[in-house]
């Protein structure tokens, strides 16, 4: 069965990458070969994940790139040199510009948690996103999938999952139970999901 090789971007832990590392493992992901990590912190335990499971990973840092546009052009080349078809970003902490964005055209997936489009947009990531949800009394909050354009959380919704606010809830606990409930199931399903459509519309034009 052919695969969608993906490429998955990360800045920090990587628990989600792990989900899809795990997905993987236990066959999960038929459609899907995790073809690239690349993370734009060095130090990003991601990248111990990646190494840990065989797949290749690159380092593309704005610092080193010198501009935002030197940044996008490094991951660019990065992508093609990996032959990614389809980016996953997972916790990647820099807004890529529609310079990038068009390039991709519904080929980038993101993992939000909230129930977009409530909590989103920019200055929402992180723990201030499940600040913000507390802050708000809200009493369902969770994650989104979504494709990703030059509009921060802007793009086409592919896939939400619901997770209960509870009372004495702090940001932290809030997060934790939004990853174990929505995002680390929702990511790999959702990954999945797209890379068995994008195999099944190449084979058709193969025809
Ligand atoms: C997750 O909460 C994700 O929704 C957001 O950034 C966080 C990344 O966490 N986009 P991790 O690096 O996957 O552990």
């Amino acid at each position: 069965m052919s695969r969608v090789r993906v490429a998955v971007l990360v800045s920090g832990g990587g628990t989600n990458l792990q989900a899809l590392i795990d997905a993987a493992a236990r066959g999960q992901l038929p459609h899907v070969e995790l073809a690239l990590v690349l993370s734009n912190h060095k130090n990003a335990f991601a990248l111990q994940r990646a190494a840990l499971a065989g797949i290749p990973t690159r380092v593309v840092t704005r610092r080193a790139a010198g501009s935002q546009e030197a940044f996008e052009a490094a991951i660019q080349t990065a992508l093609e040199q990996a032959g990614i078809e389809l980016i996953v970003l997972a916790g990647f902490m820099s807004i890529l510009s529609a310079g990038f964005t068009d390039r991709w055209p519904e080929c980038i997936l993101n993992i939000h948690p909230s129930l977009l489009p409530a909590f989103g947009g920019p200055g929402c990531y992180g723990l201030h996103v499940h600040e913000m949800a507390l802050a708000r009394g809200v009493k369902l909050t969770g994650a989104t999938v979504h494709f990703v354009n030059e509009i921060p959380d802007g793009g086409r919704i592919l896939a939400q999952k619901a997770v209960a606010v509870e009372d004495g809830d702090t940001p932290e606990l809030l997060q934790r139970r939004v990853m174990e409930q929505a995002e680390w199931i929702l990511l790999p399903q959702t990954l999945e999901r797209v890379a068995a459509e994008r195999t099944m519309e190449r084979e058709k034009s193969d025809v």
